[in-house]
């Protein structure tokens, strides 16, 4: 393997990257970029519920099923995002149409239908994305309206059920610092765990801003976390800036992904780095944060930035 494969062999650490489907479809260089670069691969949207079941009853795996293809031929593994989420839900699921008890039903149904038909080809479940809010509090959404604060408990099971060999997931933002959200974070999966839920991770995003800081107690954080005894992943790391660039901002950048990077080699169970997409060609933040941009390790040509070279480097 060559690149930031080659550099994480045998460090227990995988190097992956959310994949935009078009792009893969139609880009042969970010086709061979993600081939070369990563050991696994996330999709970046094609398994969310929007995208998998666009009206009720009818489901659309075919763009997931054909990155488990790409996946496999290149030998990479392949993050499930994500069975329970607030965003990204088809416009039929609302609370007008169903009851709280139908909703519960949907959404194990829904579990079970996604979870079981990629059974044993998902490496790790992203199960239940973005629970908290930065106050530690549960996030008000209709899952937790509609069966109450057990629905993270319900998800775990019935996914566990679904596909017995994945790694469970439970994943967020904001989720690198010592802070009142990760504080509650921790004591959610150690109560899940004393509860027997088949929770396996702690997901950390990782999508970081260099106008806020960088999160210089990640690894403390991290380390209580791998503490616990479950694995820890970075699932989504992007580290974006205000536009436009310099060599300062750019430097802080690589600082960013590399702190990161480092507190996931310094702890035992950190068993991937994902970043969320590679390349400022096809990137999600300029999308979302008005004026800011410029976020993964490769420009717009898919040249390597600081930031990719302080990953290789890292590893
Ligand atoms: C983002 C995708 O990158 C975009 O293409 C999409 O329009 C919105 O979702 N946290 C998550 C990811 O868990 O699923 C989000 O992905 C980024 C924030």
């Amino acid at each position: 393997d060559t690149g930031l494969r080659g550099a994480a062999r045998g460090t227990g650490t995988r190097i992956g990257t959310a994949v935009d489907m078009n792009a893969l479809a139609n880009d042969p260089a970010y086709k061979a970029a993600v081939a070369r670069e990563f050991d696994t691969v996330t999709p970046e949207n094609v398994m969310k519920w929007s995208e998998v079941e666009p009206t009720q009853g009818t489901y659309n795996w075919g763009p997931a099923d054909d990155l488990i293809k790409f996946a496999r031929s290149n030998g990479q593994k392949v993050r499930g995002h994500t069975l329970v989420w607030h965003s990204q839900l088809p416009s039929w699921i609302n609370e007008t149409d169903f009851t709280k008890a139908q909703l519960r039903d949907l959404l194990r149904r829904h579990i079970f239908a996604e979870a079981g038909h990629f059974k044993g080809k998902i490496w790790a479940w992203d199960v239940v994305n973005e629970p908290l809010n930065e106050d530690g509090t549960l996030r008000d959404t209709i899952w937790l309206r509609a069966l109450g604060p057990g629905y993270i408990a319900d998800a775990f099971r019935w996914a566990h059920q679904a596909d017995p060999s994945a790694i469970l997931f439970i994943n967020d933002y904001n989720a690198e610092w010592l802070s009142p959200k990760t504080d509650a974070y921790y004591k959610l999966v150690k109560d899940l765990r004393r509860q027997h839920v088949p929770v396996q991770g702690f997901g950390m995003q990782g999508h970081l801003g260099i106008q806020y800081g960088l999160p210089g107690d990640v690894l403390e954080n991290v380390k209580r976390f791998d503490a616990l005894g479950v694995k820890t992943a970075f699932t989504e790391v992007d580290v974006r800036m205000i536009l436009p660039s310099d060599q300062y901002r750019t430097q802080a950048q690589a600082e960013g992904f590399g702190l990161m990077l480092r507190a996931c080699l310094l702890v035992k169970n950190c068993i991937s780095y994902t970043v969320w997409g590679f390349t400022d060609k096809y990137n999600w933040v300029p999308g979302v944060f008005s004026g800011e941009g410029e976020a993964t390790p490769m420009d717009d040509q898919m040249q390597p930035k600081p930031a990719y070279d302080t990953l290789r480097e890292t590893f």
